[in-house]
């Protein structure tokens, strides 16, 4: 573990860009790039319904796949060291082949990720774990997540008693995770805009979770955080392995950062780019 200002950071990243490691597969491709940082507008928002937050876990749906999804957070998620006791539930609770494609859903509960179209991934289960706990959330913290992708995510957080705000940039993908969202009855407000700007309306945040990978910390999200919450975000050159960090302002507002873990997501796009 390290800890760092954002300024090393930066610079722990451009170091990286020179480095020829291979992309890992843990969350998904490292293909196309994340532009320094335009002051694009947000695209046009599609939005929903309010979000809700629920004291407590909600009981857990059972289903056809309720021991499969026991398995999964016992070997995957306990066994692994996590003890984050909402997080545990949460995952014990979400139905996630629910959020994955009909052709992918047998493959559901497996310790890996999956397509969802649009080039894009569903994250393996010990990783939504991991940022999820990273967040070190209290029932009813106000959470933003960028990159709803299947929506898997926001509704664990839900599950957790968090209020969840999540910004998808590909409008497909929000509107059919927006769907089982609600569907399933997790009140997560999701927005289609280029999430590089966070959800200024709501801000500030209790904690902000980013799914795809930048190549630098994006300032606006820094500047939407809560005094004692933190920035769960994996950072890194594109086509290579990110490190995920977890961001926190101390006492005079500078912004330090504690690495995680090594991983490797989808890229943070930008408005106008593919
Ligand atoms: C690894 S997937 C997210 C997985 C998702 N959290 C889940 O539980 O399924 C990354 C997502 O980030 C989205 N994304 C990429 N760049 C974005 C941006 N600038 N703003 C918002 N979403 C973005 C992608 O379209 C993709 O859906």
């Amino acid at each position: 573990m390290a800890l760092l200002t954002l300024a090393a950071v930066a610079a722990t990243c451009a170091v990286e860009t020179e480095t020829t490691l291979s992309p890992i597969t843990a969350v998904g491709p490292t293909t196309t790039t994340a532009s320094p940082s335009p002051a694009v507008a947000p695209k046009a928002a599609v939005t929903t319904t309010a979000p809700t937050t629920t004291a407590t876990p909600q009981t857990p749906i059972l289903d056809d796949r309720t021991e499969e999804r026991m398995t999964m957070v016992d070997q995957q998620i306990v066994e692994r060291g996590v003890e984050d006791a909402l997080v545990i539930a949460a995952m014990r609770e979400v139905p996630r082949h629910r959020f994955v494609p009909d052709q992918y859903a047998a493959l559901a509960y497996g310790d890996h990720p999956l397509p969802i179209g649009y080039g894009q991934t569903i994250s393996q289960p010990v990783i939504v774990a991991l940022m999820s706990t990273a967040l070190q959330l209290a029932p009813g913290d106000k959470v933003l997540e960028i990159g709803t992708g299947s929506g898997y995510q926001a509704a664990v957080l839900a599950a957790m008693g968090m209020e969840v705000y999540s910004v998808e940039i590909i409008p497909e993908l929000a509107a059919s995770a927006q769907t089982v969202l609600a569907d399933l009855e997790y009140g997560v407000a999701v927005l289609t805009a280029d999430g590089y700007h966070g959800w200024e309306e709501h801000a500030p945040y209790d904690g902000i979770v980013v799914t795809a990978a930048p190549d630098h910390v994006p300032q606006p999200l820094v500047e939407q955080l809560a005094p004692d919450a933190a920035l769960v975000i994996p950072v890194g050159p594109i086509g290579a392995v990110q490190t995920l960090w977890r961001f926190t302002l101390d006492a005079r507002g500078e912004v330090i950062g504690e690495s995680l873990e090594q991983v490797a997501f989808v890229p943070l796009t930008r408005a106008g780019e593919d």
